[in-house]
């Protein structure tokens, strides 16, 4: 449905703020929310507490959502959401989707608090999962097939479409027991974070949508648990991608002499995979966990004149390139690692270069590691554990997620953001074939986040705290 008022005043009202739109294009569809508000009486009217649904329909509201392929690099986000506006009717939840860069969808549900002052909760999800090779797996990738041990087979099933629909269920769930959050509970779907996040999450921080959404803490991905115990993240590591550069007299190939380029960049090769060792070597003696060191992997190699059969193989070519994909931890310093490339990985007295073609910051506007607190300066993080105990669940210690989230872009707002994927005995196959997770599983992840979100709904603590920082 097309709005017929003026955007701003949609998206105040929905907001709950009077509210100016700086932004260029956006598109609102309106899920309704006018329609929703007899829909609403009628269920209140009715409002003694429903019994807990059938498992086979959670399951296969699931399915649905795993069988819509949102592969990069040409996800269906259109289906993904009409998917999304469809669930966010049936249960009730006033909803929107945001179209900050055309075709990309941010689509925004919102369960209002009884108390709408109070900075609110949001659970983040994105839509979009990696590309699969079909050939490598035992069932269709999306076909979220169920094998006879209750495992249910498809891209995203743990990276991320669990997370996103186990944040729906366990709203419905609440709404039908006839639970009354305090704080507003927003549930939001985002594109892109597969290939980076610019569209989605990025746009979304910048925007006035998320300012007048008064976010107090995000909820975002985090990774499967082989043990018993669920992993919490409080931040992640930021990938540089580094290529270094030797240059070198060419030369006849039966030539011995000093100083070839290929020589030059196996000097540098040598250092960095001591390097590498160094810091493998502290994960490996259990001293550090992955997310804690500098990892440094090979990315691409590249020398050679070519010939019309291959490469010219009787000559030294004068020019050789090594790239890197190094990701760097909050807690690392970005200066002294910087200096260590230029200085030792490719020194200009080597007649090498070096270029960081992606440099993620480490570190913020303040010069501050870019990490959630998880001492007492942050409520957030004690009252997620509270919410995982009560399910009778139980959070390892906090740990750096490895790779990229969209976390990033809302830490470096100054917002609180846990990564958390309720998947605890499950083996971790995020981009892997055969991705899968456990019925069971995926179900009591819908109870832990029901006592996540009565936890944090109910937390009334000291707002003038907690309010939204906006550091930029
Ligand atoms: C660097 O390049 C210069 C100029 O080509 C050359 O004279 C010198 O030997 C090179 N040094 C090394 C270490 O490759």
């Amino acid at each position: 449905m097309v709005p017929t008022r003026p955007l701003s005043e949609v998206v105040s009202e929905f907001c709950g703020h009077a509210l100016l739109l700086r932004m260029v294009r956006i598109h609102v569809v309106i899920g309704g929310v006018g329609r929703l508000v007899p829909l609403l009486v009628l269920l209140s009217a009715l409002s003694s507490p429903l019994a807990a649904e059938d498992p086979s329909l959670i399951i296969s509201r699931f399915q649905e959502y795993l069988r819509i392929n949102t592969a990069q690099p040409k996800p269906n986000y259109r289906q993904a959401a009409d998917f999304i506006l469809a669930q966010a009717s049936s249960i009730p939840l006033e909803s929107k989707s945001f179209e900050f860069v055309d075709g990309k969808p941010v689509v925004i549900l919102k369960w209002p608090g009884t108390n709408p002052r109070l900075p609110s909760v949001m659970l983040y999800s994105h839509t979009d999962v990696v590309p699969v090779e079909q050939s490598k797996w035992d069932h269709p990738a999306f076909g979220a097939h169920v094998d006879q041990e209750g495992r249910i087979f498809a891209r995203g099933s743990q990276d991320m479409k669990c997370v996103g629909m186990q944040h729906l269920e366990a709203v419905r769930q609440l709404k039908r027991s006839g639970f009354e959050p305090v704080r507003t509970v927003y549930i939001v779907f985002s594109p892109d974070e597969e290939i980076g996040g610019h569209d989605g999450a990025g746009k979304l921080a910048e925007s006035e949508v998320l300012r007048e959404m008064n976010v107090g803490v995000v909820l975002d991905e985090g990774l499967a648990s082989p043990n018993e115990k669920y992993r919490a993240f409080y931040g992640e590591r930021s990938p540089w991608w580094l290529v270094i550069k030797a240059t070198g007299a060419p030369g006849h190939g039966a030539k011995l002499y000093d100083n070839a380029a290929p020589e030059n960049l196996f000097k540098s090769i040598e250092t960095i995979w001591r390097f590498r060792t160094s810091q493998f070597d502290m994960v490996k003696a259990g001293l550090k966990a992955e997310g804690e060191v500098i990892s440094v992997n090979m990315a691409f190699l590249k020398a050679g004149t070519p010939s019309p059969t291959g490469f010219v193989m009787n000559l030294q070519p004068s020019e050789a390139e090594a790239g890197f994909d190094v990701r760097v931890p909050p807690i690392a310093d970005p200066v002294s690692l910087e200096r260590r490339i230029a200085e030792e990985w490719a020194p200009i007295s080597r007649n090498m270069t070096f270029e960081l073609k992606q440099k993620i910051a480490v570190h913020d506007h303040h010069g501050k590691p870019i990490i959630t607190a998880t001492d007492s300066s942050n409520p957030w993080w004690a009252l997620l554990e509270e919410g995982v105990r009560k399910a009778n669940g139980l959070i390892g210690k906090p740990e750096i997620f490895p790779a990229s989230t969209d976390c990033r872009y809302f830490r470096l707002l100054g917002l609180p953001a846990i990564g958390f994927s309720p998947m605890a005995n499950t083996p971790i196959l995020l981009h892997d074939h055969n991705e899968h997770l456990d019925k069971a599983e995926y179900l009591k992840g819908i109870k832990v986040f029901e006592s996540i979100i009565k936890t944090y709904t109910s937390f009334v603590g000291d707002s003038s705290k907690e309010s939204f920082r906006d550091e930029l």
